[in-house]
């Protein structure tokens, strides 16, 4: 088998973003642009010589061809094995198990998360870390480097490596082990969690309905909640991954989601109700008439987990992300736990999960996880509800209702305000901030503030420092509002406003959001002037 050591330059633009490398499927499809970013994180991690790695992605468009590549510059590298899922599909939490439980070096997942998929949307790639993380910052900032001083890269000339069947095959001298993808990650799962009190629910006629949305999940959740659990066939819908996730945003919110939220509030509801993303991270839990927002969702699920075999003996410690709402804050409280606020992205946890401060971590953007993988992770979200359903008996309903009488309500909403003018949002940002030192002690709509700050973090493991994560403003009665420029919009800039209100009065516990949070909507927008400083009349996007 030959090795080609190929000429190439530097390509402008590959630096790694929240998470991996995400342009346009077509640029990733241009000539030396995936090599040169594959030899870059070889270079990254001091070469692949010797070392076992873990392959797979989200199925979408060029997963396939994307995986042939790397394989063949693993080999040319010195790489000893690579177990690929079969397909070459891996979810990303599954990836993440896989790195951990077979004590890899590390691996590369193909995905662009909840991004569509196709010839003409996003790919993705990115590695992670031999404790199954995604690349810490001085790593991914190595790749960056690479990719600016590559002037070779190293692969071999080969057939494809047939991935359709599982077994062991070679190229070269490198082992590929083709692995069923579902497997090791159901059986972590069994581990986990009451199968068999899941199962007598489903048997004594719970109904579940959970949404692929075309994407990786399928084959996981058909395994697991139809085969193992009992649901009946089809309960796992769009379970079919396809190469364009069936031309939809595999994204499990009440927007891209809507079809099984209209579901739950319509008269033909399952008992419970989920969706997952492109890749298998996100997760989105209703119950008949219910959307359980994330934030409440970590809550519920720091408050129950106990529930579960794999959490019998409590938690360590709770995280959110700072935007995230305060409800796990009262569980934590009340349960004597330690609870962390850390900034906006999953990589925040990986040091506290790593030493052992906190068990669940969760995020108002649909991420919820513990420390049995170092991803977020949609399925184990939706079993550790369908665990805590079946061990209390109480339907998704009673959950909530139980929930806000013990520990008050936090209402939560998001407003998201897209495409804005990258100049006028930072003055946004930059007027906001400028004002926070005299907010204190004003009232707006009727709401006094009680403090405001710039969100920085100091990591209590390595000591990092991480300035600048976001502005968040107090009022009294425990309400929040959180401003924030998203780290992951492609086009201008996105402002997130985080709208939060505290309510324990037993009679007040079943308000919508909007009206819950209407007084603390119209002071953000007297604070920050966003109508009048974007134009914009409404937020694009509320979640
Ligand atoms: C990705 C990250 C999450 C993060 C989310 C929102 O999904 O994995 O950790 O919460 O993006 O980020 P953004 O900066 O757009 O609010
Ligand atoms: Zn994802």
């Amino acid at each position: 088998m030959e090795k080609l050591t190929v000429p190439t330059t530097p390509i402008e633009g590959q630096k790694p973003g929240t998470s991996g490398l995400r342009k346009k499927t077509r640029v990733f499809m241009q000539r030396h642009y995936l090599e040169n970013f594959v030899q870059a994180i070889w270079t990254a991690i001091g070469g692949v010589q010797g070392k076992t790695l873990i392959l797979g992605g989200d199925g979408r468009y060029f997963n396939d061809r994307a995986a042939q590549v790397i394989l063949r510059m693993a080999a040319a590298g010195g790489a000893a094995r690579v177990i690929v899922g079969q397909g070459a599909i891996l979810s990303t939490p599954a990836a993440s198990n896989l790195i951990r439980q077979r004590q890899t070096d590390g691996g590369i997942i193909l995905s662009a998360s909840h991004n569509p998929g196709g010839i003409d949307a996003d790919f993705g790639i990115k590695f992670n870390m031999p404790n199954g993380g995604p690349a810490p910052e001085d790593v991914t900032n190595r790749i960056f480097e690479a990719t600016r001083t590559i002037t070779a890269y190293d692969i071999v000339e080969s057939r494809d490596v047939d991935l359709s069947r599982t077994g062991e095959t070679r190229l070269g001298d490198m082992i590929v082990e083709v692995v069923d993808p579902v497997a090791d990650y159901a059986a972590l799962m069994e581990r986990l969690f009451d199968f068999d009190a899941i199962a007598r629910l489903i048997a004594g006629g719970f109904t579940l309905r959970f949404d692929a949305m075309h994407a990786v999940t399928g084959p996981y959740a058909k395994a697991i909640l139809e085969d193992r659990l009992g649901a009946a066939p089809g309960s796992v819908m769009n379970a079919v991954p396809q190469p364009d996730f069936g031309g939809g945003h595999p994204d499990p919110n009440p927007i891209w989601a809507k079809p099984l939220v209209d579901l739950v509030m319509g008269p033909d509801a399952p008992d419970f109700a989920a969706a997952s993303d492109g890749d298998g991270d996100r997760n989105m839990i209703l119950g008949r008439g219910v959307y359980v927002t994330p934030s409440d969702s970590l809550a519920v699920l720091a408050a129950n987990a106990h529930l579960a075999p794999g959490y019998a003996d409590g938690l360590k410690g709770v995280a959110r992300s700072m935007p995230t709402s305060r409800a796990v804050d009262r569980v934590a409280a009340a349960r004597g736990l330690a609870c962390y606020e850390t900034p906006t992205g999953w990589k925040f946890f990986g040091n506290l999960l790593d030493a052992g401060r906190a068990t669940l971590c969760g995020e108002e953007s649909a991420g919820t996880g513990s420390d049995h993988v170092r991803e977020k992770d949609g399925l184990w979200a939706v079993l550790l509800w369908l665990n805590i359903l079946a061990a209390s008996g109480r339907s998704v309903a009673e959950t909530m209702q139980a929930h806000w009488r013990e520990f008050g309500r936090n209402y939560y909403s998001r407003h998201d305000y897209e495409a804005l003018d990258k100049t006028v949002a930072d003055a946004l940002m930059g007027d906001l901030r400028g004002c926070l030192a005299v907010l204190p002690g004003q009232s707006f709509a009727g709401r006094r503030v009680t403090e405001a700050d710039e969100f920085a973090y100091d990591d209590p493991v390595d000591g990092s420092h991480s300035a600048g994560q976001g502005l968040r403003i107090g009022f009294e009665g425990g309400a929040r509002a959180v401003f924030r420029l998203s780290g992951t919009g492609t086009e201008g800039a996105t402002l997130r406003v985080y709208l939060e209100d505290f309510v324990d009065d037993p009679t007040r516990l079943d308000l919508a959001p909007e009206t819950a949070l209407s007084d603390i909507v119209a002071a953000a927008d007297a604070i920050a002037g966003i109508g009048a400083k974007t134009g914009r009349l409404a937020p694009d996007v509320i979640t």
